[in-house]
């Protein structure tokens, strides 16, 4: 067998992002910022930090902000040069090294749908799926532990955590076998169950590297849970033909997709902020007198 390495992420961003109107009317959901980067940033930044250089942004209406900022900002960066900033200068540089493909859902179908769409682009090779509102601590390897994974067994992998099984719901769940440490081999997937009808209180979060037969299979999926296609679902028909493998992760994501795991993200990656961690800091500690005066 040929072994493929991983060069491409595709990067969904065609979501309506209704959870945070008013502030996603004209702006996306991807580019609300967590201290001073916007979250589709931190999704970036975690791909390339394994080697991936090529990235292919699903988008949709009223998106173009997310173009903007990963081109080039000409004037902008003359100012800074001028101004002698060279910090924030190297900063709004610092990923021009990659590159950048955007192809827009033409309708929300679902994140199956918005997979199936990098098709032309992703062609005949293994990629990545990262979930911007899903944010890794920058500090744990979680991608880089996929990768692994994905090395050594030339098959798909998902990213899991295990979640209350209260939660379950908002989630794919799992149930497969723990075969080395942090290694499950898959046996069954279930789109957002009831927590009754949860195989176990292992979720899929929002990282994958997949293999490019799931193109097939989200070809053929009928429409599933909210009468989107997904990619749970896909996968699961994968998974009759193919294995598939996971990776428990157990560092910290936030789901900065809720507002409340927003705002942990704020909080949690502005404690490790170099320019704001000791004010910040000072603040919460102040803050927590505050609220908790004895
Ligand atoms: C998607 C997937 C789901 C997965 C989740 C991770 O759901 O469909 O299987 O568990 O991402 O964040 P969404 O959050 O887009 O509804």
């Amino acid at each position: 067998m040929i072994k493929k390495e991983v060069r491409k992420a595709v990067l969904p961003a065609a979501g309506l992002g209704t959870r945070f109107l008013p502030a996603t009317k004209a702006s996306p959901k991807e580019m609300l910022p967590i201290v001073d980067k916007p979250m589709i940033q931190y999704a970036v930044e975690e791909a390339e930090r394994c080697g991936i250089k090529e990235f292919i942004v699903i988008t949709g209406k009223n998106k173009r902000s997310i173009e903007d900022h990963f081109d080039s900002a000409m004037e902008l960066e003359e100012s800074l040069k001028k101004k002698g900033k060279n910090s924030l200068l190297n900063e709004v540089q610092r990923l021009d090294h990659l590159h950048f493909a955007y192809i827009r859902q033409r309708a929300p179908l679902g994140l199956g749908h918005a997979i199936l769409c990098s098709k032309p682009f992703v062609k005949k090779e293994p990629f990545a799926v990262l979930l911007s509102d899903d944010i890794i601590d920058p500090d744990d390897n979680l991608f880089g532990e996929m990768l692994k994974c994905y090395r050594r067994y030339q098959s798909s992998v998902l990213a899991l955590q295990r979640v209350p099984k209260e939660t379950i719901h908002r989630y794919g769940a799992i149930s497969g076998v723990e075969i080395r440490k942090n290694i499950f081999k898959i046996n069954d997937l279930i789109e957002k169950p009831k927590p009754s009808q949860a195989p176990s209180n292992i979720a899929i979060i929002g990282r994958y590297i997949l293999t490019p037969d799931i193109f097939h299979f989200l070809e053929s999926v009928i429409p599933g849970k909210d009468g989107e296609i997904q990619l749970t679902d896909a996968l699961k028909s994968l998974l009759k033909k193919l294995p598939i493998y996971g990776y428990l992760f157990e560092g910290r994501r936030y789901d900065a997709g809720d507002k409340v795991g927003f705002l942990e993200a704020t909080v949690e990656l502005a404690l490790k902020n170099p320019e704001v961690k000791k004010p910040f800091r000072e603040y919460l500690l102040s803050l927590k007198q505050r609220l908790n005066p004895r």
